[in-house]
């Protein structure tokens, strides 16, 4: 005989929505109805059970002197260091079997606790409301011991009825948060499992005659430049905009001149409605979206999308994210030209779109949906093709729309992230357009287009976007029409994205290809005391997709990383643009709405990398979209034969909501007078000694040929090398077999290459030494000779390379390292500040710049090639001065490639010293002739064929000399 006990929580695998909530309406802050945050400090009881303790503790009365106290908004587990469970982070795999809609036995349930008074001046009147704006993943609630209902749909707001069981003073409020429910199958997206009431808690007063929902439909006619007003509301009232003397009834539309809302140029008119019990701000931006000619077109005009997809992350709390936090999101990318935002996987708190609405940004709302880890049986039972989870879906797709249907700066909807296809979606998609015509619907699991209004896809290769933008792709009649956007491309993960320059100019050359959004805005790292960050498999996870949570263009303290400031000058709205040959440049402006009256432009003139001159550059207040040749003045004269270049900068003429005054948005380098390369005339002789050779400043071993000294300073010597510690890029995603060099580097030996020496030549002016230079087991090898020459003060060496054996791999890096006992400051000039690599040197500019060895470095979380600056003439470090010729790419670091290629986390690196490291070097430098792209592998393409580096006959020489 078998039997199943029913349980009070039977709710927690039921595929329904919930029960007892309000339906779904706009979110808004009133202007004069009463609030109580219930945001603080909360008693919490977590049991390893959803079933573990009764409801009890929901009674009045009951004891929770002993639970303990957490933080809301906040995650359990996030908090009490470790004592209430860890945090889970998988890609796609759901972290229990997949048996939908049931959920394992084990099932963290965490009970929350919180007793309040009515502040004195709360009403006696009128009725209340207690709003959750997002728990996860399910919440049975009751207040005062009466169980006022449950509900699922994590990162969505959900309404309960309270008033008639409110008292003054010692309200209980109990809500029972259990981790796994139904609703986790929906909410698969690749992010951390964090559990916890993570977003607020208030409490609102509704006055009798309060507002409920309403519709703000504000529209701009750009033939006209009229905007129509329209505000629907469930409660009769007014409408008043003062700025547009507008007063007017709800559900009466009227016409008025108005300054239309576009990312560029945020304008909202301030109004409010007013109900007879309530008053109600709005921030109203005019703007009309439309599908038109096969374009999304907003007002008029096509757009260009400049995005980013954004998760909600703080190091320390997660996903509960504080309005500053919000703020800085918003500000950073406004500040490194981006002009878009999507919000994966889920509504963000409704506060950050409040901030795109003020700031400008354009929105894709994504709906809180995935169900991604079904693709692991081919798509079987997903649930977004289940009519039985269809009102679940529904209810998700209504709770995004109502809570964010007044925003201006959302232009799409999105159905959900990487959930196959499915009538469910078909039904969110049909509810959707129904209910709100003024926004497009965005999802990119639909490649056949039949629920969307774009054809989206994400990390598509450079040709395949290409061949889109000319309408060669195929497909249903439907998609044809449509236009394009890569909702994810340029995967930030660790060093990179590479490519991304190439990918906006195909964006900028094809009118049906509408921009794209970068794989991710932030490293989802986790502060840990041990780790510095800790990303997935640190907390002992059964399952996880290691640092694949780590992928964002800011590191998870919020500091830009290299990725950004690339992405903000391949995207910059202006293009300056020439070669300086004739002196006049090509000023575009790249806006999709805005003049350039906004920008002052600054042109500079650099002699050696130093700027001598300064000025100002007149430059036409362009209309979007045109150009115009700008003169630079005459080069100023003396220029004692040296390397010139001119530089050109926009920046903002006057302060704006988002940056100060002289703010950098765009900038153009051009070169003058090319550079002399560096000359030594090979007088001296090598000098044979009893242990020694010596060369000018130089000594060499006498036996290997190795260089020991230049000048006072010893060197570990210089030799080839062509291994870097493998960037997730390098590494690539688990499936792109063919093409990971990462791997297949790893696999020919290029990490454990042997050095064969050959012989040791003192001739007449030069010191030759010859080696092979090949991995054991492997035919392949690199000749490699090693020519020394001297005038007596500077040191000139030559390297000259020569593949044998058939290489089929690009190499890694193709350059020298040596060692030096120390060295703390570094001069150069060439590129920075930034590093760069040859598909991710866009923002690379050429000047005179100066560092520590320790800043040279970029902190990706997990630790691997970085750091590299390109274009070098030479550096300073440590007493050598290094001139190459040609250029170099520069990179030094306290310890060697492979302690950086062990490294799991940051705080694996320590530097060390001379002694220590036993081969009498503290900081080691590649002096690189050239290094292989970078790309964007770990989940798109790696590098474009021209940013490989091959293996081929190659020859590069510096010029190494004392410093004072
Ligand atoms: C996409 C997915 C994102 C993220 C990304 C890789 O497939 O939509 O959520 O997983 O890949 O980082």
């Amino acid at each position: 005989m078998s039997f199943r006990t029913t349980t009070a929580v039977d709710y927690v695998e039921d595929v329904s929505p919930g029960r007892g909530a309000l339906p779904p309406r706009a979110w808004y802050s009133s202007s004069d109805a009463a609030s109580l945050s219930l945001n603080g400090r909360w008693r919490l009881r977590v049991s390893a059970t959803a079933d573990a303790e009764d409801d009890s503790f929901a009674e009045e009365g009951f004891d929770a002197g002993d639970w303990a106290e957490v933080t809301v908004p906040g995650h359990w587990v996030l908090q009490g260091d470790g004592s209430f469970g860890s945090p889970i982070y998988t890609n796609h795999l759901y972290p229990f079997p997949v048996d939908p809609p049931h959920v394992p036995t084990e099932n963290p349930t965490g009970d929350h606790l919180r007793v309040f008074d009515l502040p004195a001046d709360w009403p006696a009147d009128g009725s209340a409301v207690l709003r959750f704006d997002g728990v996860e993943s399910c919440a049975r609630v009751w207040l005062n011991g009466t169980d006022i209902g449950e509900f699922k749909g994590s990162r969505l707001p959900h309404e309960f009825a309270v008033g008639h069981l409110l008292k003054t003073v010692g309200n209980v409020l109990a809500v029972r948060v259990h981790q796994w429910s139904a609703g986790s199958y929906l909410e698969d997206q690749d992010q951390w499992w964090l559990p916890g009431i993570f977003r607020d808690v208030t409490l609102l007063h509704r006055p009798a005659g309060s507002v409920l929902d309403f519709f703000v439909h504000a529209s701009y006619d750009h033939t006209s430049g009229e905007g129509t007003l329209r505000v629907d509301s469930d409660v009769d009232g007014r409408v008043t905009v003062p700025a547009l003397d507008i007063d007017v009834a709800t559900g009466e539309p009227v016409t008025v001149p108005v300054r239309p809302w576009s990312a560029e140029t945020p304008y909202l008119y301030d109004g409010v409605l007013a109900t007879e019990g309530e008053r109600v701000p709005l921030r109203i931006g005019f703007r009309t979206v439309v599908l038109e000619d096969g374009l999304i077109k907003v007002n008029g005009k096509a757009v260009l999308f400049k995005g980013v997809n954004r998760h909600e992350w703080h190091p320390e709390k997660g996903r509960a994210l504080d309005l500053e936090t919000m703020r800085e999101d918003v500000l950073l990318m406004k500040r490194h030209n981006l002009n878009a935002v999507r919000t994966s996987h889920y509504p963000p708190h409704p506060a950050f779109l409040d901030l795109c609405d003020e700031y400008g940004l354009w929105v894709i709302d994504e709906c809180d949906l995935e169900t991604h880890g079904f693709t692991e049986q081919g798509w079987r039972d997903n649930p977004v093709d289940d009519d039985r989870w269809t009102p679940a879906l529904l209810d998700r797709a209504a709770r995004m729309v109502e809570r964010d249907k007044n925003h201006p700066s959302i232009v799409f909807w999105s159905l959900g992230n990487e959930a196959g296809t499915g009538r469910g979606l078909t039904a969110m998609a049909e509810w959707i357009h129904g209910r709100d015509s003024s926004r497009l619907v965005h999802y990119e699991g639909d490649w056949d287009c039949r629920d969307t209004d774009v054809y989206s896809r994400m990390y598509a290769f450079h040709a395949e976007v290409e061949s889109i933008g000319q309408g060669l792709d195929g497909g249903t009649h439907k998609r044809r029409e449509l236009p394009f956007i890569q909702c994810e491309y340029g995967h930030a993960m660790g060093n990179g994205p590479g490519g991304i320059a190439d990918y906006q100019r195909l964006f900028e050359k094809y009118e049906r290809l509408q921009g794209g959004f970068i794989w991710e805005w932030i490293d989802h790292g986790i502060k840990h005391p041990e780790l510095g960050y800790a990303y997935g498999g640190d907390f002992g996870e059964e399952l996880h997709d290691g640092n694949f949570v780590c992928d964002g263009l800011i590191f998870p303290d919020r500091t830009p990383s290299p990725g950004l400031l690339e992405y903000k000058k391949v995207i910059e709205p202006v293009h300056i643009e020439g070669d300086g040959s004739d002196g006049t440049l090509r000023v575009t402006n790249r806006h999709d709405f805005a003049d350039l009256s906004a920008l002052a432009f600054e042109w500079s003139y650099q002699v050696d990398g130093e700027t001598v001159e300064a000025g100002t550059l007149n430059v036409p207040s362009l209309a979007a979209g045109e150009s115009a040749d700008v003169k630079l003045p005459e080069p100023p004269a003396d220029a004692r034969g040296a390397e010139t270049q001119w530089t050109v900068r926009a920046l903002l003429a006057a302060d704006t909501a988002w940056a100060p005054k002289d703010h950098v948005v765009a900038w153009g380098q051009f070169p003058g007078v090319s550079r002399p390369l560096p000359s030594v005339a090979p007088t001296d002789r090598p000098a044979l000694g009893e242990k020694l050779i010596t060369l000018g400043p130089a000594s060499f071993d006498v036996r290997t040929g190795a260089l020991k000294t230049i000048g006072g300073v010893s060197v570990v010597s210089p030799r080839l090398d062509v291994w870097r510690a493998t960037t997730d890029n390098d590494d690539g995603a688990e499936w792109q077999s063919d093409t990971r060099y990462g791997v297949l580097w790893r696999t020919l030996g290029l990490h454990r290459m042997q050095h064969r020496l050959d012989s040791v030549e003192a001739g007449e002016n030069a010191l030759t030494v010859r080696t092979r230079v090949a991995p054991a087991a492997r035919e392949v090898g690199l000749d490699t000779v090693y020519r020394w020459t001297s005038d007596g003060t500077r040191l000139r060496l030559t390297v000259s390379v020569t593949p044998e054996g058939e290489w089929t791999l690009p190499l890694p890096r193709l350059g020298v390292r040596l060692g030096l006992p120390e060295a703390d400051q570094v001069k150069w000039f060439g590129g920075g500040p930034g590093e760069a690599y040859p598909d991710t040197r866009s923002a690379s500019l050429v000047g005179r710049w100066q560092s520590t060895v320790d800043d040279l470095q970029t902190p990706y979380v997990r630790p691997q090639e970085n750091g590299a600056r390109a274009d070098v003439r030479w550096a300073e470090l440590g007493g050598l001065r290094i001139e190459g010729d040609p250029e170099f790419w520069f990179t030094a670091r306290r310890w060697t490639t492979e302690q950086l290629d062990a490294a799991t986390h940051l705080t694996d690196l320590t530097a060390g010293t001379a002694s220590d490291s036993g081969s009498a070097a503290a900081v080691w430098v590649n002096l690189d002739h050239g290094l292989h792209g970078i790309g964007s592998q770990s989940c798109g393409p790696g590098p474009l064929p021209q940013y490989f580096l091959r293996a081929e006959p190659t020859e590069f020489s510096f010029v190494f000399s004392v410093t004072d």
